[in-house]
């Protein structure tokens, strides 16, 4: 039983394989957090209850003459002496905003619900239990139930609230967070992924220290500056041991998420929409859900917590019609002719990619309007430029068909251009503020997804070119973020709701073209991997990790990503060299080596690659074939990290029954003298022998672990070997 009540203590347990998470109610009937950690047998905590005399700057409940500023509270509210971060703050119609949530009842069922609107992971009914507690605040009427799943194959609790207005008037959720833990320490280090455009979640590691600590976005999207994620681990906790909490959101628009040490060494972790730009108000007999909140914790290091999140959003999060299923290797035109493309060229290097293995061709931006050979304009009208079409979208597609490729097409369908025919007969359809000017970036502007017409028109558009051209795949790009946050049609107090109401409008149009187009491949992509998020993925179960393709510098981004994401999740393409982005030379095999550890891909132009090239490429293409799966469906083990080691960095999978492990490593740059260098691999069965591709010897998984597996080469800068171990019997 994954969650149980018992009625004695009044407590909750909440259990996964290794995990426990305790709720108390205590007297006042105030929701107060007790544990999360390791598992434990035990439901009676009430003996850490923690009570203070601590006058009169510490007000009392007036019910029970607790200081609850000094409680693990498990969903603190604001106004009545909780000073901390609050999680909820509801102004009732009377103006006032003190929000007073008490226990009124509760339920425990299997499985776990739907969020309406809203991307969540999912589960069967054997794989996790559902604990709702209510909870009411009787001045304004509003119902709150805490929703929490408990994942019966996974390390993992989810979170969410619902609040439902159960008054005849009216209030306004001012701040709704998705939930958090309260901490009974402070002695943690937290850690994050910063970043920018073409450098993507780049771990970051700090000690926490009395006051706040926040990461947050006001962008209406994750942002490439912090993803919404973030972990506390003990000082001494690394990638193998010590104690790791992850928490991440399961949401896509403007995001808080904000650690407090207080003065009584406790932390809060509290997570949710951001409140700066954000107001909802709910009528009589009106619900509010909030996005989900996964929470993970690991004995076992970072690593652990990693492969958790891994495990999890690979079968319980990504777009379900993808789970376990590989997606075609692509090549996309994108670094390989930007604007310059015409059908001729296309169908070129659609005849090089069927001929070198590749399944399939993403015609990216450009090929629509009237005249988009720059980013300048005509981003709103999906139809075909047959100045560079000229043979029709159907026709294109009926030939790249025939050659056996499959066919992609990007969009970049929340955008509009001021110098487009969708603007002209539509200025009012992107958010705007009236007597402001908008801001352009990119010179675009943005859609109106709140809006029901413009969600209506964009699904039109792309509903008609998919079923026309009988498209596969939509990378679905989003390039700038947003300012001027007004709509036309919201009444001056929904205002504040848009930053949620368009991310709703989003997920809805995802949503109602996958039903239409059930077998519809998305990829996620935001100027690179500017909204990599866990909402995305619900609908793409790949994004673009970034438009960085330098190899070197993938690794840094790859191997931050992977603190959360799967290698399922990233998209990843072997690019020309020197790189675009870097002018960077790298070679060939060391460009494939790091794109596989995505889902692969070619971005470059096919036509111009040398007779070595494009043997390399069949022989790539056998080896993603052959090692995807253990890639994308084994447990990861990050071994050298290149953010310590400057020099090299490693990496390895290991398939869940440890029969196979696949190494790989890069010299980042070379020192001038060879020394021992032995990597120690990870996650092996030791009583196993396996025989390593390399030299064909065959080791116990008790030497690859100890030994570890040599490195003593002559590797020049740039240079790489992956290393396969099969169990041998
Ligand atoms: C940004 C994306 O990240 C690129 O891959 C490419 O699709 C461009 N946009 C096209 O404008």
């Amino acid at each position: 039983m994954p969650i149980i009540f018992d009625p004695n203590s009044r407590t909750f347990k909440l259990d996964t394989p290794h995990t426990s998470y305790v709720i108390e109610i205590i007297d006042g009937d105030y929701i107060i957090h007790r544990y999360f950690g390791a598992k434990i047998p035990d439901t009676d905590l009430t003996y850490m209850h923690f009570s203070r005399n601590i006058g009169s700057f510490f007000p009392n409940s007036p019910d029970t003459g607790i200081a609850l500023g000094t409680q693990l509270m498990e969903y603190p509210t604001h106004g009545i002496g909780d000073f901390r971060a609050s999680a909820l703050m509801i102004r009732g119609v009377d103006g006032t905003a003190t929000t007073d949530i008490r226990y009124i009842s509760h339920r425990i069922y299997k499985g776990k619900p739907v969020l309406e609107g809203l991307p969540a992971t999912y589960a069967s009914e054997n794989e996790a239990e559902t604990l709702e507690i209510d909870a009411e605040d009787t001045h304004t009427g509003a119902v709150v139930t805490l929703v929490y799943t408990a994942f019966s194959c996974h390390d993992a609790i989810t979170r969410s609230v619902r609040v439902k207005n159960a008054s005849d008037k009216p209030f306004v959720l001012e701040r709704i967070m998705s939930g958090g833990v309260d901490m009974p320490s402070s002695e943690y280090d937290l850690i994050h992924l910063w970043g920018h455009w073409a450098k993507e979640r780049t771990p970051e590691r700090t000690r926490l220290h009395h006051g706040k600590q926040s990461i947050e976005s006001l962008r209406m999207s994750s942002g490439h500056q912090h993803n919404p994620f973030v972990a506390l681990v003990s000082p001494d906790t690394n990638e193998d041991k010590g104690d790791a909490y992850g928490f991440n959101l399961v949401y896509s628009s403007s995001f808080v998420i904000e650690a407090e040490v207080d003065s009584f060494g406790a932390t809060r972790l509290i997570a949710g929409i951001n409140p700066t730009d954000f107001s909802w108000k709910l009528g009589a007999g009106e619900t509010f859900t909030s996005p989900e909140l996964v929470m993970v914790y690991s004995s076992e290091g970072i690593g652990e917590m990693s492969r958790t999140f891994h495990r999890l959003y690979t079968n319980n999060l990504c777009c379900r019609q993808w789970k376990g299923i590989k997606r075609p290797i692509l090549v996309n035109n994108w670094e390989g002719t930007y604007f310059d493309f015409d059908d001729e060229k296309l169908i070129s290097i659609a005849r090089d990619a069927a001929d070198l293995g590749i399944e399939m061709l993403v015609l990216d931006d450009g090929w629509f309007g009237t005249n988009r050979n720059n980013d300048d304009c005509d981003l709103g009208d999906w139809f075909v430029n047959e100045k560079k079409i000229r043979c029709g979208m159907k026709e294109l597609s009926r030939q790249i068909h025939e050659l056996g490729l499959k066919f992609g097409l990007w969009f970049e369908p929340e955008m509009i251009s001021p110098i487009s025919k969708l603007y002209d007969e539509h200025p009012d359809w992107c958010l705007h503020v009236d007597g402001r000017k908008c801001s352009p970036a990119r010179r675009q502007y943005v859609l109106d997804y709140s809006r029901a017409d413009v969600r209506d028109y964009i699904i039109d558009c792309m509903s008609s070119l998919i079923e026309e051209a009988d498209i596969e795949y939509v990378k679905w790009d989003f390039n700038r973020n947003m300012t001027e946050i007004g709509s036309a049609i919201l009444s001056p107090e929904q205002q504040k709701e848009l930053t949620h109401r368009y991310v709703l409008g989003l997920y809805e149009v995802m949503q109602r073209l996958l039903d239409k187009f059930p077998n519809l491949l998305i990829e996620g992509c935001s100027g690179g991997g500017g909204r990599f998020d866990a909402g995305i993925l619900y609908y793409a179960p790949q994004i673009w990790t970034s438009d960085d393709t330098d190899a070197i510098e993938r690794i840094d981004i790859q191997y931050g990503t992977s603190y959360v994401y799967p290698a399922s999740a990233m998209s990843a393409h072997l690019s020309a060299s020197p790189n675009h982005q870097t002018w960077r030379d790298t070679s060939f095999e060391t460009r494939g080596i790091v794109a596989m550890g995505g889902n692969f891909g070619y971005e470059l132009d096919l036509n111009k690659l040398t007779e070595a090239e494009r043997d390399a490429v069949r022989k790539q293409i056998a080896d993603y074939n052959k090692y995807q799966k253990l890639v994308q469906e084994g447990d990861l083990y990050r071994l050298i990290s290149p953010f310590k080691n400057r020099l090299h960095s490693a990496w390895e999978y290991v398939s869940p029954d440890k029969s196979e492990a696949l190494l790989t490593f890069v010299v980042m740059r070379r020192e001038i003298y060879s020394r021992y260098y032995f990597i120690k691999l990870r996650g092996l069965d030791p009583e196993k022998m396996y025989r390593s591709s390399e030299d064909g010897r065959v080791y116990s998984g008790a030497l690859l672990m100890n030994g570890g597996v040599s490195m003593v080469r002559d590797f020049k800068d740039g240079d790489s070997i992956i290393v396969h171990f099969t169990e041998v019997k």
